[in-house]
């Protein structure tokens, strides 16, 4: 699954011990496998290999442009969804063939540039945006291949609603017995090659089954688009395959991939071409999030530990209840956790409530949290952190946004310095004159 593993009774990434590297860094800090990023990318490619899709990571997720580049160097294209990370996916090596672009708010500029270019695909999410797209290729005299973003109406069991994007009346992506319309419509646009239909279901899926639902629908509209005499070439089935940190029990790429084969063999099979944007399940347990105790305090019948990391560096917990699985990197009697998949009852835990130091009452990492007695100075690892963890990172507070390291075996190195004071003012005009 990832290369965390307790030896000696301290935690490493790969071989390097993350105590260590908490010294060397301070915290709190980002800590990636490389290994395990492309261990992640060449798992999945090879699950679907028989679709030879065209792996998308969605730069969302996390994207430092480091850990873009390793995955562009395993193949991968990018899914973006503004023109900052199609200048990250750009700025990292990414060849512009393989960058597609969704989000419904794109801007005239982030049209022009991804145009400019040379992206794979645009993936349109309404019929305005589909003729600002036809008159900016007009006026740069380019042609813009695009695809349009449909909304299947399914849900899937277990999404929660805040990430759930694939449902009647989302904002997201464009009503099944609308899509004709703009088809026809975009036949008549000279500078669009509308030639594809992307679905992206919400994060995560939980099963196969939306998607084998949603992608039977979606195959039916090419059926229809293709009888109206359009010609589609692309079938982009979106991201939200589930991670091992969300219940224990997320399935494998295999389980999806074994249930969505069948489904888009044939069309593969008459020369279609797949897109897939995974995120999560790429990068979620190739992070982790390493803090220390500042303060450890009794509050009502509550044990607080209070660590460094906040909701400004890991908003999940504060955000959608998400579940973190964490554990002291060094813990007392060497109790290395015997699973990382939900509460641990081992005798000898205490419950924690493991709060960060913003000024918010929601600011918790994990609330009545079980864990080997932690001492003031202790770092703690939060698991699955590599997924929509930095990326939503924010300075909150005028806190300093985390460091980022890669490990590579038993190397590391530092892939993003911590924040400085003078980041937090650097965009801020000087100051007028005026004495106070
Ligand atoms: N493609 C599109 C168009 C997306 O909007 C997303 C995620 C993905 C692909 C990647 O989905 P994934 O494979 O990572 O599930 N911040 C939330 C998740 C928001 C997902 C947004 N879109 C969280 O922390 O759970």
């Amino acid at each position: 699954m990832d290369r965390f593993h307790y030896h000696d009774g301290v935690l490493r990434c790969e071989g390097v011990d993350l105590e260590e590297l908490a010294a060397e860094h301070g915290t709190p800090t980002y800590v990636y496998s490389r290994d395990t990023f492309r261990t992640h990318l060449a798992d999945l490619t090879a699950a679907f290999s028989e679709l030879h899709p065209l792996v998308c990571y969605a730069v969302k997720t996390c994207s430092n442009l480091h850990l873009l580049h390793e995955l562009g160097a395993g193949g991968a294209g990018a899914d973006v969804v503004s023109g900052g990370e199609l200048h990250r996916a750009l700025t990292a090596g990414i060849p512009a063939e393989r960058i597609v672009f969704a989000g419904v708010g794109k801007s005239e500029s982030e049209l022009r540039e991804a145009i400019a270019a040379g992206i794979g695909c645009v993936n349109v999410e309404s019929e305005s945006e589909l003729e600002l797209l036809g008159r900016v290729a007009r006026s740069m005299g380019r042609t813009a291949r695009a695809a349009i973003r449909v909304n299947p109406d399914v849900q899937s069991e277990g999404t929660p609603e805040k990430t759930t994007t694939g449902v009647r009346g989302s904002k997201f992506g464009i009503d099944l017995e609308r899509v004709p319309r703009l088809f026809a419509r975009a036949s008549l646009l000279d500078h669009v090659r509308l030639t594809g239909v992307h679905v992206h279901l919400g994060s995560p899926i939980h099963s196969p089954e939306p998607y084998t639902v949603a992608l039977t629908r979606v195959l039916d509209l090419v059926d229809k688009l293709r009888a109206d005499g359009h010609e589609i070439e692309l079938v982009n089935m979106g991201g939200g395959f589930a991670a091992e940190y969300e219940t224990g029990a997320a399935p494998g790429w295999g389980v999806y991939a074994d249930a969505i084969t069948p489904v888009l063999k044939p069309f593969v099979a008459a020369g279609g071409k797949v897109v897939m944007e995974p995120g999560r399940s790429i990068a979620a347990n190739a992070g982790v999030l390493l803090t220390r105790v500042r303060y450890l305090k009794d509050a009502g019948r509550h044990r607080v530990a209070i660590v460094d990391a906040g909701m400004n560096n890991l908003i999940r917990a504060a955000l959608y209840d998400s579940f973190h699985f964490m554990w002291p990197v060094r813990p007392v009697d060497r109790l290395a956790p015997p699973t990382r998949s939900g509460w641990i009852d081992l005798p000898g835990l205490t419950g924690y409530d493991i709060a960060g130091p913003i000024c918010e009452s929601t600011d918790y990492l994990a609330r009545e949290r079980r864990l080997p007695t932690l001492a003031e100075g202790d770092v703690i690892c939060i698991f699955g952190a590599g997924a929509y963890g930095m990326a939503m990172a924010s300075q909150y507070n005028s806190s300093l946004r985390p460091a980022e390291v890669l490990v590579d075996g038993s190397t590391s190195r530092l892939i993003r310095r911590r924040d400085t004071y003078a980041d937090l003012i650097e965009a801020e005009l000087g100051l007028p004159d005026s004495k106070l």
